[in-house]
Parts: C-alpha cells; structure tokens; sequence
C-alpha cells in the first residue's frame, strides 16, 4: 500500500476481515496516542502532520465499520462527536465545595492560627508530628498552588475509563458535558495505569480554560470572520463546555489542570496531597508545574509573593494561590466548615490594573439606537489578553472623566 494515498487507505480498510480489522485498530489507537502525547507532552513528534492525518484517517475508516471493537481510548472519541440533544444534570457523588478565602497575608496567618482549629489540632496528628521533631506546632507542610481561573469540572473514571465530564454546578448537581469533555487533549481518556494500580472509581477535579495565546488567535479568526469576539477567557471557556455541539470544543484552546479529588478507591491513598498530585501525572493528568510544597506559613507567603509576581507572564489566567495543608490525615482530622474545608483556603491576588493611551473614540450605535461611546486604546496586555477597545458607556461618563484624544 502507497500509505501517503487516502484512496489506497479506503481499499485496504475495506479488504480488512474482522480480526484483522481488531488488530489493527488497536495498533492504530496505541500509536497514535503515542504521537500525540510526543507531539503535546514531550514537543517531540517522530512522524509529519500529514503521515498522523493518514493514520488518524485510518482509525476513522476503521471504526466506522467496527464501532463494537473501538478502544475507550480511541482518539476518534475526541473529535466530531454527535451533538448532545441537550444538557443533563447529574449529581455528584461527593459534593464540590468551595473555598474561604483570605483577603491579605494577615487573613492567611490567622487563618491558620485560629484557636479553635489548634486546639482540634494538638489532640491529634500535630502532636505526633512535634514528638517526630517539628520544632513547633505551626511548621507544618503546605502545598501552595496557583488558583487557576477557569470552569471546575469533575472527571469520572470507571476501571480506569473516562466516563463522565460534570460541571460544578451549585456544588450538588452539575450538568454532564462528557461529549465536550473528550475532545481535551490533556483530558487522558484512559487512565495510564501501566503495571501500576488502576483505582475502580476516580472522580479527578480540576479546572477547564482558555490559554492566553490561543484565545488571543481565536479572537483574532473570529474577527476576520466576522463572528463577536469574546470578551473574556473564563466566561468563554465556561460558554464553550456547555455548547451541545463538541466540534466547537474541539477547535478551540481548552486546557485541563486536576488540582483535586472527589473519589478514589481500589487503590491506596498517597499520604500527603503531592503524593496525590504525582499519581495524578503518572495516570496522565496535567498538574500545575507551579505547585510547590512550603514547610510553614512564612514560606507559603513568600511563594504567595512569588506566584504574584509570576502571574502576569503566564499563558493562563491565575487570580490568586491556594494553600491546602499536605499530609492526607491532617486533612481529614480537620474537615471541613459548612461548605468549604478547614485544610485549605484560597488568597486573592488583586485585579491587575495597566495604563494606556486614549487613541481615538467611536460612537456605534446599537440596535435600539442607544449611542455607546467606544474607546480606542494603544493596544495594552493586562490580566493576560491584549485591550484595545474599552466602552466608555455613555455621554455622562465621558464628560465625568474629561477625557480627550492623547490622554
Ligand atoms: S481545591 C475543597 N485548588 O476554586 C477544595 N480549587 O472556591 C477543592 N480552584 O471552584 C478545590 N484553582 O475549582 C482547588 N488549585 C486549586 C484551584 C481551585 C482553582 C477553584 C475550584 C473551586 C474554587 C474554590
């Protein structure tokens, strides 16, 4: 077979009796999930575009005619999937709660100094962890981590294969959003449990967005498309996950990091979250490479200081860092308040703010005929995207801030 000729791929599939047929789709899910991953992961890719298109093409051909022997895994599952007739809610099984949040690094300090969760405290693990030789109470391990600003998901995995996607929802019920899920490619349709121990139920919780660069490009083809741009990455990423058509998911640059769990079972529990966060990475999830592990709170606060200062050159947005307390059996004995946890709490960075030039101003006109002022501005990167465009709302304002070409 001429394998650069899709005619020669349509005979060849078509000639295919059903074991040989098995086999080779099998071989083709294996190796182009390999591609993928050196192409994704590793920046590494062995083959041309156009040799994966044919082997993709391959796959495509082959499970149209054996749908019953398609691999979970199966990268076709990603792309071109039917539409959904509409969203369904689902519940799920552990609740997804919130988190507190300090407001300043004094909020953070008293936060974790607050009697009442010493005193639970010195009852139990902490005072182990002082006779192991902790100098202190309050020298503890932390995980300090970047508070992504996307959409949290839930992700369900039955004997290792991905079953549901589930919005947050209000906490208790979600809405399944499988279909937009899949087409993630840092979404592991299969778990890579290797010779390792594969969990028989996994709910893996994390957070969906936009990079910046490539909602930038997205905007830029919507422009000369004609389409409305969107206004922000969060609230687009939001929009796209709930669309019921997966092939606008699959075109756009959505990201998937796991910061969290719901379930684990028929494996052992690591006993600190890192520990949690690598079998993460090994089972093929996307973690935060801006993770770090702090031994008590002046630590976490410089790495808080740290991440700040990381933010702005980022490829995704952050709005603050989370501080959840490492070992699992801390976690447990403290719990949780109401609806968020006592072993972790969120620290909000302020909005980034940024200065510009007032280039010009538009009056468009809307489809009621009310006058928006509409500001042109010298192209400026704040919170991630490049502003050129700012409303003015109305005649008012402009005349309240005394603005003028220049200023
Ligand atoms: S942990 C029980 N870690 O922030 C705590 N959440 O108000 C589970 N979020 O909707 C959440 N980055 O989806 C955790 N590194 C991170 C996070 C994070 C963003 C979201 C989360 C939730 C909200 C909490």
């Amino acid at each position: 077979m001429n394998e650069h000729d899709p005619g020669a791929i349509r005979d060849r599939v078509e000639g295919l009796a059903e074991p040989a047929a098995r086999a080779r789709l099998g071989w083709l899910v294996v190796e182009l999930n390999r591609h993928n991953r050196l192409y994704h992961e590793l920046d590494a890719p062995e083959i041309s575009d156009r040799a994966y298109d044919l082997l993709f093409r391959e796959l495509e051909l082959l499970a149209d005619a054996w749908p019953q022997h398609v691999p979970a895994d199966s990268p076709t599952h990603r792309v071109g999937g039917r539409p959904v007739g509409s969203l369904r809610a689902m519940d799920h099984r552990v609740p997804m709660l919130s988190l507190r949040n300090a407001l300043d690094e004094e909020g953070l300090r008293q936060w974790w100094e607050k009697r009442d969760e010493k005193e639970r405290l010195t009852g139990g693990i902490l005072s182990d962890l002082v006779k192991a030789g902790h100098q202190e109470d309050l020298v503890l391990p932390f995980i300090v981590e970047p508070k992504l600003d996307g959409l949290a998901m839930e992700l369900v995995y039955l004997e290792g294969a991905l079953v549901a996607g589930i919005t947050r929802g209000d906490g208790e019920t979600g809405e399944e959003v499988t279909h937009n899920v899949r087409t993630i490619p840092e979404i592991p349709l299969k778990l890579r449990t290797g010779r390792g121990p594969e969990p028989s139920l996994l709910s893996v919780r994390g957070e969906v967005f936009f990079d910046l660069p490539g909602f930038e490009q997205m905007n830029l083809d919507r422009q000369a498309r004609g389409d409305k741009t969107f206004e922000n990455p969060r609230n687009s990423a939001a929009g796209t996950m709930r669309q019921l058509d997966p092939r606008l998911a699959a075109q756009r640059p959505l990201h998937f990091i796991a910061h969290s769990f719901g379930e684990m079972e028929g494996v052992d529990r690591p006993d600190t979250l890192h520990e949690v966060l690598a079998l993460f990475g090994n089972w093929g999830f996307r973690v935060s490479d801006l993770n770090r592990v702090c031994v008590g709170i002046d630590a976490v606060i410089a790495r808080i200081r740290e991440l700040g200062e990381l933010r702005s050159t980022l490829d995704h947005e952050i709005d603050g860092a989370v501080i959840k307390v490492d070992p699992m059996a801390l976690q447990d004995t403290l719990g949780f308040v109401t609806r968020a946890p006592r072993w972790a709490i969120a620290f909000k960075y302020p909005p980034e703010e940024a200065t510009t030039v007032l280039e010009d101003v538009e009056f468009s006109v809307g489809r009621t005929g009310a006058v928006t002022p509409v500001a042109h501005l010298r192209p400026v990167r704040v919170g991630g995207v490049t502003v050129s465009r700012a409303t003015l709302h109305n005649a008012d304002e402009l005349r309240r801030l005394d603005l003028h070409h220049g200023d």
